[in-house]
């Protein structure tokens, strides 16, 4: 059941107001500023000894887990990374005891982050799950974990799952914040930060009109490039899979900064730049990306919390905490994809020869 809309894609982009809001419910803590996750399996002091965090999914929960990384650097400051499962697994990674594994998977079946599983557990490791299948064979097979509540996802590519998991990393990364050396006004700060989410995604869902005209003129595109930094590069990478995935136009991620260290050869009228432009630290460092591009013909989308002017066309975000904002920044890009797969004739909610869950090597 649609629900009124086309397509399961259009349905599960719109859902995101409340399905972020069903991954907040219950969990929040105001007394002590903090989250509880009931099923962490992971007791306080467990939590001190944490040394390392290392995030394993792939593609768009590989994405999620970038992201994730982030918050659990900036909140808990622990060292954290993400790696796509299989990479992890074909390379006989060093099993550190004092590391926190974390699978992310919204099936909970995907054959190369089960088998990364089930390799780190039968190494000793401690795996916690991050999934949205509740009792799929991930969640089944991790010692404890955050389901991320996003409601059934059907469309193959991954929209609403991909905000919720993030939003449930937020929680896990406040979390261990607030076991570690988080403040209370810094958890108090971001868990504003989390209640605001729900109307701002909806207040970015009723740009959608603008959003579209913009798809119709980058629809001509054979080929985009996305750029971000630091907190923003997970975002470019995860809106050029989902612009790949569903209208077939060629696209590739970067870190704004390695543009000069080549992709800037490619950078021409007919290949258009999208840009996370945050209002946070990076603004200078990103307006300079913008400039570089400007020098060169390239045609610029930014998508950012003011206007910019050395881009062709600014699609505004509202504002949120820095550490929360790649939540936001990532959905107009999922409507981007969305209205340029449309204006292109595509089958948007089963794209030519992807699958919904990959339970093969
Ligand atoms: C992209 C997409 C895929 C999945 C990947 C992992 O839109 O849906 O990249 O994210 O196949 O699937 P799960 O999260 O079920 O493990």
């Amino acid at each position: 059941d649609m629900g009124g809309h086309d397509t399961y894609m259009h349905k599960e982009i719109s859902e995101q107001p409340d399905a972020v809001d069903r991954v907040l419910r219950g969990r929040i803590d105001d007394r002590f500023s903090t989250v509880h996750l009931g099923g962490l399996n992971l007791d306080p002091r467990e939590a001190r000894g944490i040394r390392r965090v290392k995030i394993l999914g792939c593609g768009t929960s590989y994405h999620a887990g970038l992201i994730g990384a982030g918050l659990i650097e900036s909140l808990a400051r622990i060292p954290a990374d993400a790696e796509p499962a299989s990479e992890f697994r074909y390379r006989n990674p060093v099993v550190d005891p004092d590391t926190l594994y974390i699978a992310v998977s919204q099936s909970g079946e995907t054959y190369d982050v089960l088998a990364a599983v089930q390799e780190l557990k039968r190494k000793g490791a401690r795996v916690l799950g991050v999934v949205n299948v509740v009792g799929s064979a991930i969640a089944r097979e991790a010692d404890g974990g955050v389901y991320v509540h996003a409601g059934p996802e059907v469309c193959v590519v991954s929209t609403k799952c991909f905000t919720n998991t993030v939003t449930a990393f937020a929680l896990l990364a406040l979390h261990l914040g607030r076991i570690r050396d988080l403040s209370v006004a810094d958890g108090k700060r971001i868990i504003e930060g989390l209640r605001k989410l729900p109307a701002q995604i909806q207040e970015i869902l009723e740009g959608e009109e603008d959003i579209k005209k913009l798809a119709a003129e980058y629809a001509e595109a054979k080929s985009m490039m996305f750029i971000g930094r630091v907190r923003g590069y997970p975002v470019a990478l995860e809106a050029s899979l989902k612009l790949k995935e569903i209208s077939y136009i060629h696209a590739e991620a970067y870190p704004a900064s390695e543009l000069k260290h080549g992709p800037l050869a490619l950078i021409e009228p007919a290949m258009p730049t999208v840009a996370i432009v945050p209002d946070d630290d990076l603004l200078e460092k990103n307006r300079a990306a913008l400039e570089e591009i400007k020098a060169r013909s390239g045609r610029i989308l930014a998508v950012a919390h003011r206007v910019q002017e050395k881009a062709d066309h600014t699609i505004l975000v509202p504002k949120n905490e820095d550490e929360l904002d790649p939540i936001l920044m990532g959905i107009p890009l999922q409507l981007l994809a969305y209205h340029t797969a449309l204006a292109l004739g595509r089958d948007i909610d089963k794209p030519r020869n992807l699958a919904k869950s990959v339970t093969v090597e």
